[in-house]
């Protein structure tokens, strides 16, 4: 019998197939007494009505019988689920970050991917956290799924058995862009996964800039464009150097967007919120953007006129 794309995949399958199962026998038998007192209590078979008297014998029974049922639901649930709290020893430990819209993944390294990689038949464990809003890290080959809840850690751990590309999803809704929320799990060798994880940033590659870089890892690009179309915050396009006409607590007030700008747009805000656009849709990214880094930005933020 095939494994499953996870060491979940059973647990999770028999629990649905039972309960599958018993709502079928459930669906056939009531529809089955449903026509038959139809029929037999019709007002032509049965023109008198009469008093129904209580039956300790029938209530004992449809209380035990459903009981029954219930717990043997229960049961499969609780075996398909209760391993997936219990992490085993030596897990690969990756910080599962859901932010609005993208998700991130860092390696113990330090390295970072936006899909997650990882080695075929290990454990591997993710920490999920969130500096916005409520998200669900939600992987269906794997039977897996877990929230992504702000200020508060939480976990999920598997172990991939199946080489290839699985889809990723947010399962939590989380604004306008939650069904962009989407990444893969790339499952590959060992050997492959170690030369892959002690190769420095390959996916800098990709980009123009390291500026470019930092942008796209901390998923700014999901609501700032580059290209000038609106998304949930101002374009990047034709930003640096130009007068904005921002709001600062209730007052308009016009402000060059230069160094300083970008700084305090990244690090404070909701301080000056741009006309045309709403408070409240960007956290600080004090913690994780350096000065440095914000440098980087405002050289490829120049690129772009
Ligand atoms: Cu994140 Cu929906």
């Amino acid at each position: 019998m095939n494994p499953g794309a996870s060491n979940f995949v059973q647990g999770v399958d028999t629990a649905f197939i039972v309960i599958l199962g018993l709502s079928f026998v459930l669906l056939i038998g009531i529809t089955f007494f449903m026509v038959y007192f139809v029929i037999k209590y019709s007002k032509k078979n049965h023109p008198v009505p009469e008093d129904v008297k209580d039956s300790h014998k029938l209530e004992i029974l449809w209380t035990v019988i459903p009981t029954i049922l219930v717990l043997i639901m229960f049961y499969y649930g609780w075996i398909g689920y209760q391993p997936m709290r219990e992490v085993p020893n030596g897990a690969i430990e990756i910080k599962a970050t859901g932010r609005m819209w993208s998700w991130d993944f860092e390696y113990p390294n330090g390295k970072r991917s936006n899909i997650l990689v990882v080695p075929k038949d290990k454990p591997v464990k993710l920490n999920l956290y969130s500096p916005d809003v409520l998200h669900s890290l939600y992987i269906p080959a794997f039977r897996i799924k877990e929230d992504v809840v702000p200020g508060r850690p939480n976990y999920m751990w598997f172990i991939a058995q199946e080489l290839g590309e699985f889809d990723v999803f947010c399962a939590e809704y989380c604004g306008v862009q939650h069904s962009y929320m989407l990444s893969k799990v790339r499952v590959i060798d060992e050997n492959e996964f170690l030369a892959w994880f002690n190769k420095k940033e390959d996916e800098s590659q990709q980009f123009a800039s390291i500026g470019e870089q930092i942008l796209a890892q901390n998923g700014c690009v999901a609501c700032h464009s580059r290209d000038g179309s609106k998304l949930v915050g101002p374009s990047f396009k034709g930003l640096y150097g130009t007068q904005k006409n921002v709001e600062v607590n209730g007052d308009m007030k016009k402000v060059m967007a230069d160094d300083e700008y970008i700084k305090r747009a990244i690090y404070d805000p909701n301080a000056e919120i741009v006309e045309g656009f709403n408070k409240g849709l960007m956290v600080s990214y004090k913690d994780k953007i350096t000065e440095d880094e914000i440098k980087e930005v405002v050289n490829y933020l120049k690129t772009l006129k």
